[in-house]
């Protein structure tokens, strides 16, 4: 571990370390994909280890399944589990009624479908992902490979009639070659600058053929977990209507790191 985290490194542990207090013993947790939720990963394999905490996972990419397993994590597919207490994930934007853009890491399916089967969502994130209004993260949306470039134009198309600020849409690519999904799909990134209407979009790229999926979580995310920079953290509940500060050891970070031998 380097001698300081970064900032943004610190606010990600500190809202992961804090998120991972609301595992208990026997859950069955979807476990994120992004350096937010890798943090939550190793801090839920510190507490598997101290605590003996019994859990199983479900990864919602490839990369946690990955860490996740070599952090002694037990995982499971969602076949095997079938539903889920609660999965803790990050997001690249959430608005004041927590609805999200995801898929920043394309990841987006999987974190959708992970989300969508569990009883709640916890969102961690460090406080520049809070937006007053939705889009200037590009939105993420997932295509199947055959006929994406028509699948582009029909979102284009479909794009005129939306309450958005611009709406420049490009394929993601990984090199030379377009981004491949763990589902072997391609992500196209709406430029969009500003989404008026989040949930009347969500459902309209929805119905678009080629559309498997789109990165706006409306109504799925119930808590959002805020970490600073300086291990201050806001837990805020949208039901309970609550925002409880508080603050986390910076030095469990150091500890975890310690522990796992990176
Ligand atoms: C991956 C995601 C991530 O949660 C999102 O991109 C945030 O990532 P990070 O924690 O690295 O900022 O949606 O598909």
């Amino acid at each position: 571990m380097p001698a300081e985290l970064s900032p943004i490194d610190t606010a990600k542990f500190t809202a992961a370390r804090r998120a991972v207090d609301f595992v208990q013993d026997g859950m069955k947790l979807g476990l994120g994909t992004g350096s937010t939720a890798a943090w939550m990963v190793r801090c839920l394999a510190e507490r598997v280890r101290e605590e003996g905490l019994r859990v199983q996972g479900v990864p919602t990419s490839t990369r946690t399944a990955e860490l996740a397993r070599d952090l002694g994590i037990p995982v499971v597919t969602l076949d095997e589990a079938k539903w889920l207490d609660l999965t803790i994930d990050g997001a690249d934007e959430f608005d004041a009624d927590f609805n999200l853009i995801k898929g920043g890491g394309a990841a987006l399916l999987q974190e959708k479908i992970v989300a969508t089967a569990s009883d709640r969502m916890i969102v961690i994130a460090d406080a520049a992902k809070e937006v007053a209004q939705l889009g200037a993260f590009p939105l993420p949306v997932e295509v199947i490979p055959f006929g994406w470039q028509s699948t582009k134009l029909l979102i284009e198309e479909t794009l005129v009639g939306m309450d958005v600020l611009d709406r420049q849409v490009t394929l993601r690519m990984s090199g030379d070659a377009p981004l491949l999904t763990d589902e072997r799909n391609y992500i196209l990134d709406l430029h969009l600058k500003r989404i008026g209407e989040p949930r009347q979009l969500a459902m309209t790229l929805n119905q678009i053929a080629g559309v498997v999926e789109n990165g706006l979580f409306i109504d799925i995310c119930d808590m959002v977990v805020v970490g600073h920079g300086d291990g201050r953290v806001t837990v805020r509940d949208l039901q309970a209507g609550l925002a409880e500060d508080g603050r986390v050891n910076l030095d469990d970070a150091r500890n975890i790191f310690a522990d796992l031998g990176e």
